[in-house]
């Protein structure tokens, strides 16, 4: 077998043939070919108090942070050897693969227009890779692509330990991630208030939600230091149960909020997270959506201990409808988000993968970040708006703080303790739609003064006349308070 696949690793054949039991950490650890055995690095570290933060001499054991469910998961055979297909020596006679033949689709070509006149073709093999099913890490020529733009934006200092993964917006990867890490009634700590998709990924779960809130400045790290040493009073970082694991964030434009987490909170967060052996999951759709004269520092830039799991995603920059975000993280824990993808959706959908590809190809960095930036003063601009109709209206009815980053601005009404039937029933007879802020909280039936508002797509004129409605709405409904 090893003749006929040419140059393919052995490795790579022994963990795509595992024994017929299950598949089991130091297999996947015999995968990657660097972490050749599992150290528990914090083992030495048995209550918080002797704690101090560790540089990353020893792997992190990353079994803490799978549930028995994913910890039971093995590679689909078919799926690996998918792989190989992508890799294979020219002359290499596939018989492995259930793939369709391309020359029964019916698809001759697809051409690509851009806003700027340049176009692109798919045809002939690049139209077969768009409609055939590709290997559930990502189309190869993206994966190195993103690799490479992952490289330069984030410059991350465990990189040859890390692993990209494509996957059908940040959201898959997302509730994966919460699907391999968390077990029924684990607690988990959040930026409160927060993104509703990360709620509803998690609630099934039936988790314990430590909700670190937020100000200004995304959440608060004294309140997460507070948190975290009530959390462990009198426990291990290393006991199973009823410690928190996992520490989900949006450090760009915080849904709801608009909040960026400054550098200076990042790296108290971090290191907080070695101090318990906590997990980040950096959500960051709206990375390149902010309004700050700089790009900011990603979690995943600082990740020396290798303790990041980083989500983008293409939605906000390239289309939403596209479906396409990646994951960044330990080899580790990204195959085992690849292994779920395996047994689900297969991969993200191939033609997006390959119109994504040939339009990095055809946009050198400079034309991508020239677009990025036109997106943002898009933005800027909307959100200005926003701002402006909200001094103009709002005034005296409501508090708010200036979004830096994302789509939404956060309003707290003032005088009226809870929003609820005002938003759900009256705001629909004023002619204006806004989210109750309870759809952001973790427990959504306590009372909640404040409202989600979109600036994305309404003109100039709809924002105005939106804010004159809510303006009226919010002072009829102070009369009744
Ligand atoms: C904070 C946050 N995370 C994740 C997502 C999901 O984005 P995607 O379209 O990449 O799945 C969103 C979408 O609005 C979001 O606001």
């Amino acid at each position: 077998m090893t003749a006929n696949l040419g140059n393919v690793p052995l490795r790579f054949l022994h963990c795509m043939f595992p024994s017929r039991g299950q598949y089991k950490m130091s297999r996947l650890i015999c995968y990657t070919g660097r972490w050749k055995c599992c150290v528990k690095s914090v083992s030495n570290h048995s209550t918080p108090s002797a704690m101090s933060t560790h540089t990353q001499q020893v792997p992190l054991d990353y079994s803490r942070f799978l549930n028995p469910l994913s910890s039971r998961r093995s590679p689909s055979k078919i799926r690996e050897i998918t792989k190989l297909y992508a890799v294979a020596p020219p002359g290499t006679v596939f018989f492995a693969g259930g793939f369709p033949n391309p020359r029964t689709f019916p698809f001759a070509e697809t051409k690509i227009t851009l806003k700027d006149g340049t176009t692109f073709t798919l045809s002939g093999k690049s139209l077969e890779s768009a409609l055939q099913y590709q290997p559930t890490q990502g189309y190869p020529p993206l994966v190195k692509q993103l690799r490479e733009m992952t490289l330069k934006t984030h410059n991350p200092p465990n990189w040859e330990n890390y692993e990209i993964l494509v996957t059908t917006g940040s959201q898959d990867g997302l509730s994966k991630a919460f699907d391999m890490s968390l077990e029924e009634g684990e607690p988990v700590i959040v930026q409160h208030p927060i993104y509703t998709g990360a709620l509803a990924a998690i609630k099934p779960l039936c988790p314990q939600f430590i909700c670190i809130p937020e100000d200004e400045n995304g959440m608060r790290p004294d309140k997460l230091k507070e948190s975290l040493e009530a959390c462990f009073k009198n426990k291990s970082v290393n006991d199973e149960r009823g410690v928190p694991k996992l520490m989900y964030i949006t450090p760009t434009g915080g849904n709801p909020t608009g909040t960026v987490l400054p550098l200076e909170r990042k790296k108290e967060i971090y290191q907080l997270a070695c101090k318990y052996n906590l997990l980040i999951l950096e959500d960051d759709p709206y990375y390149h959506l902010h309004f700050m004269n700089e790009n900011p520092i990603s979690f995943l830039s600082m990740d020396t201990e290798g303790r990041v799991l980083r989500f983008d995603s293409f939605s906000k920059i390239l289309s939403s409808g596209i479906r396409l975000g990646f994951v960044t993280g330990p080899k580790q824990l990204v195959k085992m988000i690849e292994l779920h993808m395996q047994v689900g959706c297969l991969h993200t959908a191939s033609l997006s993968q390959v119109i994504a590809s040939n339009l990095f190809e055809l946009w050198d960095s400079g034309k991508l970040n020239k677009h990025i930036e036109s997106v943002q003063t898009f933005y800027k601009s909307k959100r200005d708006m926003m701002i402006r109709a909200a001094e103009k209206y709002l005034t005296g009815l409501a508090e708010w703080n200036v979004p830096k980053a994302g789509m939404f601005l956060w309003v707290k009404v003032k005088g009226v303790q809870d929003v609820y039937d005002m938003v759900s029933i009256r705001a629909v007879q004023k002619n204006v739609l806004v989210v109750p802020g309870h759809a952001f909280l973790a427990d959504p039936s306590q009372p909640c003064p404040y409202i989600r508002l979109s600036y994305t797509m309404p003109s100039e004129e709809e924002i105005n006349k939106g804010m004159a409605n809510l303006a009226e709405l919010i002072k009829e409904e102070q009369s009744h308070h």
